[in-house]
């Protein structure tokens, strides 16, 4: 008798029925939108447009993304060989941060294998670190950041999506000594609203507030 894993086959049976299923695909690189799609129980593939991917400025299919990255794979091999606390950071990692340090015009960059954990490290970080931080967070904010803030520990605000007045309902009503931080998509995932960004940067200089932009959908 295993109690911890009796319940885990009664929850396969109950959630049997409701189990998400994904579509198998394979995009075609030089022919975006198209991709081929395994369809059926007996595996026919057809063929599909995907609109829905994010990559937006097609790098993924671009022949200079596609052509840097064989030559980095022949020269350098896969893999990035492990964490960098312990195996050193990858060459091209190091020059791809100098680049996005330049373009914004910053001193340094840090990349993050993906966004949820850019999301997750930056807000535990920057929500958590300074004592007695208060957040304000758009309602229809993503699940990363939403995962950042409660690791991050610090209480917070929830102000109705892309509703600068409740935003500043809830910034006058807290206490001006407290180090406030607010935090908001630019362009929503699901559906696609673009964030007052002009009008929050003004409520954060006015309430002395720092403001932190997830732009994956920018
Ligand atoms: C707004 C937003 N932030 C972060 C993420 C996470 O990005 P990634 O898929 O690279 O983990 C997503 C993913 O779709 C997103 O929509």
């Amino acid at each position: 008798m295993n109690k911890h894993l009796d319940f885990f086959a009664r929850e396969m049976e109950e959630f049997g029925a409701r189990r998400r299923e994904f579509l198998e695909i394979g995009r075609r690189a030089g022919r975006f939108p198209s991709a081929v799609a395994r369809q059926g129980q007996d595996g026919t593939d057809v063929e599909i447009s995907v609109w829905c991917s994010n990559d937006y400025l097609g790098m993924g299919q671009n022949p200079f993304v596609l052509e840097a990255m064989k030559n980095a794979v022949d020269a350098f091999g896969a893999g990035s060989g492990g964490s960098r606390n312990i195996g050193g950071t990858n060459h091209y990692h190091v020059l791809l941060e100098n680049e996005l340090a330049a373009l914004h015009g910053k001193e340094e960059a840090l990349i993050f294998p993906s966004g949820f954990t850019a999301n997750d490290g930056a807000l535990t970080v920057l929500a958590g670190r300074a004592p007695g931080t208060l957040v304000f967070s758009d309602e229809l904010n993503h699940a990363s950041i939403i995962d950042g803030l409660r690791h991050s520990g610090a209480e917070k605000r929830i102000f109705r999506h892309n509703d600068l007045a409740h935003l500043e309902e809830l910034l006058a009503a807290a206490d001006p000594e407290r180090p406030k931080l607010i935090v908001l998509e630019s362009v929503y995932s699901m559906s696609g609203d673009i964030a007052p960004l002009a009008g929050t940067a003004a409520l954060a200089r006015r309430y002395g507030a720092t403001t932190f932009i997830d732009e994956v959908h920018a």
